[in-house]
């Protein structure tokens, strides 16, 4: 066996089902022990809200935590972020800006002080109205000439970032940085804030069983043999795509 890069969502992919992931624990952290595999954690929360998870659900340190959709890179366990990364992503970030001209539309409501973070702001916004709401905010930002980019996920959140910034960038800049080739790296995901894991290259995907219409829609707008849809739920499905792929055994 040699190591792979593996990168997964959290809520509904990772976490969801507790006994399939106490087994997928186990896997990942023999992997990581015996052939250096690295485990990154890709999700949209903030660290406040990861940490909550990461107790409750007492999940194994990553060797990397991505947080606040892409924004913001933790290398092992550090309390600060990456530096280097944030650089990226500050050239033509205009924070204020994006929320003067966010306060126009009514539909939009604003998500928790925690959530909003230095390279993100985020709102909730109803499914009803969001294939008409989305194209108006984008046109407006496009309009300040604002180099940003509208991630909706989950028929209810939806997040405003750096044009250069997703979990798809992000796990990019990891693998570059650690070496792995894309048929060496392994991504999964359920929601919409995850398809740019899946469209960014060639990396391994697996969808898992219980993926959302967003994503669902997506993948079979732009099929691909490098990806896998699971029959399984969350960590179930990751376990499944694993051996699919013949990551693990
Ligand atoms: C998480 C975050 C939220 C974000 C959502 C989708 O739930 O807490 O801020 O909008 O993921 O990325
Ligand atoms: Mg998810």
């Amino acid at each position: 066996m040699t190591p792979f890069m593996f990168v997964t969502d959290l809520d509904h992919t990772l976490v969801g089902d507790d006994a399939a992931l106490t087994q997928l624990n186990q896997i990942l952290t023999q992997h990581r022990h015996e052939y250096g595999t690295k485990i990154v954690y890709a999700t949209g929360r903030s660290p406040v809200l990861y940490k909550e998870l990461q107790i409750e659900k007492n999940l194994i340190a990553p060797d990397a935590l991505v947080v606040s959709v892409g924004t913001e890179i933790y290398l092992d366990g550090k309390n600060t972020a990456d530096s280097s990364w944030a650089e990226i992503l500050s050239t033509g970030w205009h924070r204020e800006q994006v929320l003067s001209i966010t306060e126009q539309f009514s539909e939009l409501e604003l998500q928790p002080d925690s959530e909003q973070r230095p390279f993100k702001v985020s709102f909730f916004l109803k499914q009803e109205v969001a294939a008409s709401v989305i194209p108006q905010i984008e046109l407006m930002l496009e309009k300040y000439k604002l180099n940003v980019k509208l991630i909706y996920s989950s028929g209810v959140d939806l997040d405003i970032v750096p044009r250069s910034s997703d979990k798809g960038q992000a796990m990019q800049f990891l693998r570059q940085k650690w070496k792995f080739a894309a048929e060496r790296t392994v991504v999964c995901g359920d929601s919409g804030n995850d398809i740019a894991l899946f469209a960014v290259g060639n990396e391994r995907g697996i969808i898992v069983g219980n993926a959302r219409q967003e994503l669902l829609e997506w993948h079979n707008q732009y099929p691909a043999n490098h990806r896998y849809l699971a029959q399984n739920f969350c960590a179930g499905g990751i376990l499944e795509g694993l051996k699919y792929f013949g990551f693990i055994k």
